[in-house]
C-alpha cells in the first residue's frame, strides 16, 4: 500500500499535487468543497515545517473553465488560513526561482499544470518521468505527496510521473477517499448493503452494476437510469419528450444490458413505485406508475412513495452507497427524492459513502450536515471507476513508488 502524512517526519520540501479544479462563472473561480478538504492536508504539512509547493489543474486546454490559478491561491488560503503564494510559471526560471526563496512552513502555489505540454498525453508513468517537466522540478524537492484522489484516474505527468522519481506519500483527501470507495470490495459488513443509484450518466451506473455482484443486496434506482429500467419493465417512460436529449441514446447504447440486469438481478433492484413532474400551475405533482402510465411530459424526481419505500430499506442496511441523484434536485420542488434518501440516511447509523459531484452537492444546497455520512466523496469519476473496481493510475503509482523505496532501489 501507499505510506501516508504519518511517515513523512517534518521539515522537507515538499511538492504535493491537490485536485483544485473548479467551476468556473464569467472567468470567476467558484469555491467548492474540495478547497476545504485539500486545506487539512495543506495545513498538516504547515504545521510540520515543511516547505510546502503546490500543483493543481483547471479545465482543459480549450474550455472557458482552463483558466490560470491565481484566484486558487487566495481561495486556499482562506482554507488553510496561512499565505499562499502565487507564481505564473511552472517549472521554468521564475517557479525554481520561487520556490528557492520559500521558508519552512510557506506555501507557494505554481501555474496550471496543464498550460504545460507535458502534463496531458495519457501516457505511461516511466514516460512521464522522463519528461522535461518531471526532470526539472523534482530535484528542487525531498517528496511527493498526492492528494488528488479525484484525478487519480488521469495518467498524467504531475500524477503519476514524480513518484517514480521522489518518494512518494499520500495526502489525507487521497487516503480518506481511498478507503472509503474501495470499501465495497474491501470490506465485510454485518448486515445488507444497498446503492441507491441515479443521475444523468445512465451509462456510468450501468457499467458500476455490471461490475458489482454479490456485494449488493439491494439497488435502488432514481433519476434516468431509473426510468431507462421502468422502461426495460415495460412501462411507457424513459424516452424523450420536449426536446431533451437524456433518454433515447442512453437506451440504444444499454438496452441489452439493462434487460441483462433485470433478468439476473430483478429481485436485487428495485424501481420507482411513483414519479413526479411539473403541473399547468407549475407546482410537483405525483402519478404511480401503472400499466397504463404514459410519458407526455419530463418526469423530474421519484414520488414519495417510492422515497418512503427506499428510506425502508435503507434503515435495514448497514452499508449505503450513493450514487447519482434521484431528481432534478436544483430545483426544490424535485428534490424530495434526493434529499429524502439522504435524510434517512444520515439519521440511520449506516455506513455511507455519499459520491458523484452532483449528489455531494445536494448536501450542500440543502444544509445537510456532512458529518452525518462516514465519507462524502469530491471525486467523480474516480469514484465511479473505484465503484467498478478499477484501479487509479494515480493511486497505483503511489503504491508502486512505495514498493521500490522498500525494495531498496533508492538507496
Ligand atoms: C475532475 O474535476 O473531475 C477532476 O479534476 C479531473 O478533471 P478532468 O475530468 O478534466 O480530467
Ligand atoms: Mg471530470
Amino acid at each position: 500500500m501507499f505510506k501516508t502524512l504519518d511517515e513523512l517526519g517534518s521539515g522537507n520540501r515538499v511538492l504535493v499535487r491537490l485536485d483544485l479544479n473548479s467551476p468556473v462563472e464569467d472567468g470567476i473561480v467558484k469555491d467548492n468543497r474540495r478547497f476545504a478538504r485539500h486545506a487539512r492536508t495543506v495545513r498538516e504539512l504547515v504545521e510540520d515545517g515543511h516547505r510546502v509547493v503546490v500543483m493543481a489543474h483547471q479545465g482543459r486546454p480549450g474550455r472557458d473553465s482552463f483558466v490560470s490559478l491565481d484566484q486558487h491561491a487566495d481561495l486556499l488560503a482562506e482554507y488553510v488560513e496561512t499565505p499562499v503564494g502565487f507564481v505564473d510559471d511552472i517549472h521554468g526560471d521564475v517557479a525554481i526561482d520561487a520556490i528557492r526563496s520559500l521558508d519552512a512552513g510557506e506555501v507557494l502555489l505554481l501555474e496550471n499544470v496543464r498550460m504545460c505540454d507535458d502534463e496531458l498525453p495519457e501516457k505511461p508513468a516511466a514516460e512521464h518521468a522522463d519528461s522535461e517537466f518531471v526532470q526539472s522540478l523534482a530535484p528542487e524537492f525531498d517528496c511527493y505527496v498526492n492528494d488528488a484522489y479525484s484525478a487519480a484516474h488521469r495518467s498524467h505527468a504531475s500524477l503519476v510521473g514524480f513518484p517514480l522519481v521522489l518518494p512518494a506519500y499520500a495526502g489525507r483527501v487521497m487516503e480518506a477517499e481511498y478507503e472509503a470507495n474501495t470499501s465495497i470490495a474491501s470490506r465485510e459488513f454485518d448486515g445488507q448493503v444497498t446503492m441507491v443509484l441515479g443521475g444523468a450518466k445512465a451509462t456510468d451506473v450501468i457499467d458500476v452494476m455490471s461490475a458489482l455482484d454479490e456485494a449488493i443486496d439491494h439497488y435502488l434506482l432514481g433519476g434516468i437510469v431509473g426510468e431507462l429500467f421502468l422502461r426495460a419493465a415495460g412501462y411507457d417512460v424513459g424516452y424523450d419528450v420536449g426536446g431533451t436529449e437524456l433518454y433515447d441514446h442512453q437506451w440504444e447504447d444499454n438496452e441489452d444490458r439493462i434487460r441483462e440486469l433485470l433478468a439476473e438481478r430483478g429481485d436485487r433492484i428495485t424501481l420507482p413505485v411513483d414519479l413526479a413532474y411539473e403541473n399547468d400551475d407549475d407546482e410537483r405533482a405525483e402519478m404511480p406508475v401503472t400499466d397504463d402510465i404514459e410519458k407526455d411530459f419530463p418526469l423530474l424526481d421519484v414520488g414519495s412513495t417510492t422515497v418512503e419505500r427506499y428510506g425502508d430499506v435503507i434503515e435495514d442496511s448497514a452499508a449505503v452507497f450513493v450514487k447519482g441523484a434521484l431528481g432534478v434536485f436544483e430545483d426544490e420542488r424535485f428534490s424530495t427524492g434526493t434529499v429524502g434518501v439522504l435524510e434517512t440516511i444520515a439519521t440511520t447509523d449506516c455506513f455511507s459513502v455519499i459520491g458523484g459531484g452532483d449528489t455531494s452537492r445536494a448536501i450542500e444546497l440543502y444544509g445537510l450536515d456532512e458529518e452525518y455520512f462516514s465519507h462524502v466523496s469530491i471525486a467523480g469519476g474516480a469514484y465511479v471507476r473505484a465503484l467498478t473496481g478499477q484501479s487509479l493510475p494515480g493511486v497505483d503509482a503511489l503504491t508502486r513508488s512505495c514498493e521500490r523505496v522498500e525494495s531498496g532501489v533508492d538507496q
